[in-house]
């Protein structure tokens, strides 16, 4: 009999079915069809699959479903509401204002590296509201893009930070 694990997805209780070591990327892709979190290198090495675990940038394609039980499991698509959560805004907006930024800034361009840029930089403001260019700098080095975004993304991530300055906490 397969093993049932409870896993916290976007605030949602879900049970899935998959082996405990599966990788949480596949169980996120394949078993709960989300897809925000992108197969990349497989090896935590792109940024490609992250999500948040309890607020931290996580690489899903080297974490076991396993480990994030009792844990919340935060993806681009529950991004909206987290940001809500934490600004305790009643109404969660349609996009979390780094996505928003994104787009007002024509940052993306095939939008493959997409998914772990937004969601490092939506930890990134959560932890360091106003961060200098050398923090977002820093922040986002682990992310790859083939299409080299970075110039548009660092201003995409300045932008949202005034946004986000502006919303009452
Ligand atoms: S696919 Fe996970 S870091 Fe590249
Ligand atoms: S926008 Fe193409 S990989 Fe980053």
């Amino acid at each position: 009999m397969a093993t049932m694990l409870k896993i916290k997805v976007n605030e949602q209780v879900r049970t899935v079915s998959s082996a405990p070591d599966t990788p949480l990327l596949y169980v996120l892709t394949d078993e709960l069809n989300l897809q925000g979190p992108r197969f990349g290198c497989g090896l935590g090495q792109c940024g490609s699959c992250s999500v948040l675990v309890n607020g931290v940038e996580t690489r899903s394609c080297m974490t076991k479903v396993s480990a994030v039980v009792g844990k919340s499991v935060t993806t681009l698509e529950g991004l909206p509401a987290w940001y809500a959560a934490q600004k305790k805004i009643t109404n969660a907006p349609a996009l979390h204002p780094v996505q928003q930024a994104m787009i007002d800034e024509q940052a993306v361009q095939c939008g493959y590296c997409f998914n772990g840029m937004i969601i490092k930089a939506s930890e990134l403001l959560s932890k360091t509201p106003q961060p200098t260019e050398s923090q977002i700098r820093s922040a986002m080095n682990g992310h790859l893009c083939r299409c080299g975004t970075y110039p548009r993304v660092l201003k995409a991530i300045q932008r949202a930070s005034l946004v986000m300055k502006a919303v009452a906490k």
